[in-house]
């Protein structure tokens, strides 16, 4: 789990230093996806492209560590001035070997650094190419599994057939030899000025920026077949001989810069025209033309990469006046949730239209049942929807753990709908769910933040969350995007339903006014500030509730425990005689969701069992409940919605509470140890 940046500058003059700064600007918007170590691959003093020598800086710790340590390097003239430059730069987050300078990336395949690469992802045979190689005499410092492509790339180099094997046939041998995920880049001496990055089940993307126009708008993909022509193209012949109607370039060889990134937020301030490359593509910079080829056709078989517009501008990507990316994202949610219902909602006709889910609407609804996966906060919004989506759509729901799911090897059939829900849509237990239930033909759909994420790419539908970026590693924003999402496909289901069309008006109502009660909900901030003031000391936080607010604890009880590192459970109210309740003491602070819906009886019944054992509970009640807040120790007010929407309510509170409680703890609330945004490993 890594973040991956590079940048090409052709005839662009920029010197050393500008061209350090873009690669740490880079990194510094990809930390939320790994932070324990960093490094960069630049070319050496000599500002002659042939005779290049490659430099390597990585340092243990964040972008800002390895920022420091590349000025330290006295080698090294700030001033000089590159016309064209390849800089790869890399930050961490462990899965082989600990985080140290030799650990991280970029990787080499000798002390000579003849290839160097960073990769995100995972080689699950790299254990069996180590052996191969070092069999060769290849010897290895690193105990990473990316070392090993570092160095079976300088294998089939040393033993190529023909001297003007290109870079990207040599990439293309290396990844043959490859299992697992990746995205890689790669950079070398033997082909200075050149480029190529490819992917395999780990995101990857390409931004282009020229002021001169480009060639064209849609990269044709060459395929490596047994056609004479096109073997004869790309393997025998060197990049800049292919015919330029199948590169990307700027027009009259002029001046175009590249930059590579594991997502769009490390490029949208450079540029916003974007690539995003398919499995298995691989693309390679050579003269400043861009081509893209593979070995084997696509899923989606599109004989071309568009270059597409994205609209995110980057402020939506800063942190604004707020201290923390979290704290942010919490209170955007006034406006993300209103752009997950907009143009998809409409309160006059009280209908619901999801553009991606119409053409497969009547497959839906002939469906044997519904199968919701996902893992973490994901997993909570499929819980906290589970029984509106019942209700709505008359169909039995399953809400399932993508990892247990996988594990159980649970029996899926062609008539059943499976929903993937990721914020970034490249969790990678979800999407081998994904791929599970595709191989055993379901119809899949995929609830997703990240446009151009592999499950949005490959699930049959899907619905966009429309949440916007999400960069604090807990996920705040995204839950209560997730959680409408989920509920406006209840409605569009359910949208022939004679018997249903009270209820539906009456959610549809709800929807309307969300966004209003979600600033009255944060306008109750300070009070949150003030309860964490008495409880950050505590070592454990109960959070209590049942019903439609189950999912609620269990979502509390993990922003609680990723940022704050207290020990923390979501209870299920109805358990609480069943374990639990020896839990409850004076000194154990439990926080009760107590709602006016039709648990509330059965709450009250929870309430008072804690208050005989002497607990002091903190209840989240609404606004009218003079009865929960008699037996209060302290009561935090809120205002109501309709039964199933307010899970949307009750839980910010609680997001409020777990950021306050981390930064009172003096913790880095949007960077939480051993934690990282984007899960892309088993
Ligand atoms: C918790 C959190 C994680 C993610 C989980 C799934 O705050 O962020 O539990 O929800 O790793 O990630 P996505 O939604 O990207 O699939």
């Amino acid at each position: 789990m890594c973040g991956i940046f590079a940048y090409m500058n052709y005839r662009v003059p920029r010197t050393r230093k500008e061209i350090f700064e873009t690669l740490i600007r880079g990194l510094q918007r990809l930390e939320y996806r790994g932070y324990d170590s960093a490094g960069v691959a630049i070319d050496g003093n000599n500002n002659e492209v042939k005779e290049r020598h490659i430099q390597l800086v990585k340092k243990r710790g964040n972008v800002k560590a390895l920022d420091e340590e590349l000025y330290k390097q006295d080698s090294m003239d700030l001033k000089v001035e590159f016309e064209t430059h390849f800089g790869i730069a890399h930050t961490r987050w462990a899965t082989h070997g600990v985080p140290n300078a030799v650990n991280s990336h970029p990787q080499r395949s000798d002390k000579g650094n003849e290839f160097v690469v960073i990769h995100n992802g995972i080689i699950t045979n790299y254990k069996d190419l180590r052996k191969f190689l070092e069999s060769k005499g290849y010897e290895f410092e690193s105990e990473t599994d990316t070392e090993t492509i570092a160095k079976l790339i300088k294998y089939v180099f040393d033993n190529r057939e023909t001297e003007d094997i290109t870079f990207s046939t040599l990439v293309e041998r290396v990844i043959q030899q490859l299992e697992g995920a990746f995205a890689l880049v790669f950079k070398s001496i033997h082909y200075p000025g050149e480029a190529v990055a490819t992917r395999r089940g780990s995101p990857l993307l390409i931004g282009v920026r020229s002021k001169y126009k480009l060639s064209t708008e849609q990269i044709p993909v060459l395929y490596r077949t047994r056609n004479i022509e096109n073997v004869k193209n790309i393997c025998k012949t060197r990049m800049k001989r292919l015919d330029s109607s199948a590169c990307l370039h700027a027009v009259g060889d002029k001046a175009v810069e590249f930059f590579f990134a594991s997502d769009a937020s490390a490029i949208i301030e450079h540029t916003n025209r974007v690539i995003f490359l398919e499995d298995d593509d691989i693309a390679a910079v050579a003269d400043g033309k861009l081509s893209i080829h593979r070995v084997k056709r696509s899923a989606s078989d599109d004989p071309s990469r568009a270059i597409q517009t994205l609209q995110m501008e980057l402020q939506q990507i800063m942190k604004g006046n707020f201290s923390a990316f979290m704290q942010k994202e919490i209170f955007e949610q006034p406006e993300s949730v209103f752009n997950t219902m907009r143009g998809r909602v409409n309160f006059e006709t009280n209908t619901v239209l999801l553009g991606g889910l119409k053409d497969h609407l009547k497959e839906i609804r002939r469906c044997r049942r519904l199968i919701v996966i996902g893992c973490g906060t994901s997993y909570h919004a499929a819980v906290a929807t589970r029984q509106v989506l019942e209700e709505l759509t008359e169909l039995p729901v399953m809400v399932e753990l993508a990892s247990d799911f996988l594990d159980r090897n649970t029996p899926v059939f062609r008539d059943d709908v499976c929903f993937f829900i990721s914020q970034s849509g490249e969790t990678a237990d979800t999407l081998l769910a994904l791929r599970y239930c595709k191989d055993r033909r379901a119809l899949t759909v995929g609830v997703t933040n990240t446009v151009g994420s592999s499950i949005s790419r490959e699930t049959d539908c899907g619905v966009h969350i429309n949440a916007g970026p999400e960069i604090g590693v807990a996920s705040t924003k995204a839950y209560t995007s997730q959680f409408i999402s989920l509920v406006m496909f209840g409605l569009m289901m359910s949208e022939d339903r004679i018997s249903l069309q009270d209820r539906r008006r009456e959610i549809i109502h709800g929807l309307r006014s969300l966004p209003g009660l979600i600033k009255e909900v944060l306008s109750l901030d300070e009070k949150i500030h003030d309860l964490a003031l008495e409880l950050y000391t505590q070592r454990s936080l109960l959070v209590m509730g049942r019903g439609y607010n189950y999912a609620t604890c269990l979502e509390g009880a993990l922003k609680i425990k990723e940022i704050t590192y207290m020990h923390s459970e979501g209870i299920l109210a109805g358990e609480l005689k069943h374990g639990p309740l020896a839990l409850i003491d004076k000194q154990m602070p439990v926080i009760m969701v107590i709602m006016k819906d039709p648990c509330f009886a059965k709450c009250q019944n929870a309430l008072q069992q804690v208050t005989a054992r002497q607990g002091r509970p903190i209840i989240l009640c609404s606004k009218d409940d003079t009865e929960s807040s008699k037996f209060a120790y302290k009561a935090i007010a809120l205002p109501t919605t309709v039964d199933c929407l307010q899970g949307v309510l009750s839980v910010i509170p609680l997001q409020l509470l777990s950021f306050h409680l981390a930064v009172l703890r003096g913790y880095d609330v949007d960077f939480p140890r051993n934690l990282a945004k984007s899960v892309t490993v088993e």
